[in-house]
């Protein structure tokens, strides 16, 4: 492990690169990254590195991102076929029926998306700002929420702002059920349920908290409870537990796994390094409508 370790700062420095990873990585690939998050604090990060090269140890959306928002940087995903089944669930063409069907109505996209979805919205969020970006928006105008629709029934529900959902989800989200939670909460009463906003509505109405993986860290750090029951991607235990190793972390449930996250390896990253593969680029025109709605993203910061 050591070798390999030594293997990736040597080359990390002369390829003046740094590592990203996203909450959800396996636990060598977090521990191995200079910069550890959630959706929001990777963006950030990534705009402002002054690195020539970004390793983004996550999924394609995130990766593509990066690129936007530093198009004059290479953004390297190690793993090519990791993307996002919620991301592929609308596509441009489908946005731009949907915003003929309600013109005037304003365009909030996740940033689980693709670029070109991107490009044909006005504003982008992750779950830790969506809220903060909804209320940023002044009158009463009509919303169109893509493409996940258990985070904007959450943001409707917080914000009582008019919304229209896509019926996007979230493959590994939707797998946590209502009788998981029920299960967990016989077992350990005295546990906070802290779930993920991309949970189906009956989780998320029997949770203590709704909150985005980077919220869930900083929650635990404030409320020091002795045990939680964690409904979101089992990957944010490793990085829950270095947090506050004396909590006790239960996952809502073993399935909670997201495959495509889990296809990033040491030895991918070493070969990323190396071959400077697989370079991540969105093409200038596509990149300069994104960044307008990824601008406003990294620009409104959650509240709390
Ligand atoms: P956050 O880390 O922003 O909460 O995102 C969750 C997610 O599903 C990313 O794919
Ligand atoms: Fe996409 Fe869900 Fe995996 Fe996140 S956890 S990358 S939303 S499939």
């Amino acid at each position: 492990m050591d070798r390999f370790l030594e293997k990736i700062r040597r080359l990390k420095k002369e390829r003046n690169a740094v590592i990203l990873a996203h909450n959800y990585q396996p636990g060598e690939i977090q521990d191995l990254a200079d910069f550890c998050g959630d959706s929001l604090g990777l963006s950030i990060e990534a705009s402002k590195t002054d690195a020539d090269v970004i390793v983004f140890c996550g999924v394609r959306f995130m990766a593509e991102t990066a690129a936007i928002l530093s198009p004059d940087k290479i953004v390297l995903l190690p793993e090519k076929t990791a993307g996002c089944p919620m991301a592929d669930m609308i596509t441009a063409e489908q946005l731009r029926q949907l915003k003929a069907k309600f013109p005037g109505a304003i365009v909030i996209c996740y940033v689980n998306s693709t670029a070109e979805v991107k490009a044909e919205s006005d504003y982008c969020c992750t779950s830790s700002n969506a809220i903060a970006v909804v209320n940023s928006l002044t009158g009463d105008k009509k919303i169109l929420f893509v493409p996940d629709r258990n985070l904007g029934a959450f943001v409707a529900e917080r914000t009582g702002r008019d919304i229209e959902l896509w019926p996007g989800y979230c493959t590994t989200h939707v797998c946590i059920t209502e009788d998981d939670i029920r299960r967990a909460k016989q077992k350990y009463p005295d546990a906070v349920v802290m779930s993920h906003p991309e949970c189906t509505e009956p989780v998320r109405k029997i949770s203590d908290e709704l909150l985005s993986t980077g919220q869930m860290l900083k929650f635990v750090r404030k409320r020091s409870a002795k045990r939680y029951i964690v409904a979101t991607e089992k990957g944010i235990i490793h990085a829950l537990k270095k947090e506050n190793p004396d909590a006790e972390y239960i996952p809502a449930t073993e399935r909670a796994i997201c495959p495509n996250m889990k296809k990033i390896t040491i030895d991918k990253v070493i070969r990323a390094l190396e071959e400077l593969k697989e370079r991540i680029v969105v093409d200038a025109e596509t990149g300069a409508r994104a960044r307008k709605a990824l601008d406003r993203m990294v620009e409104i910061l959650p509240t709390d």
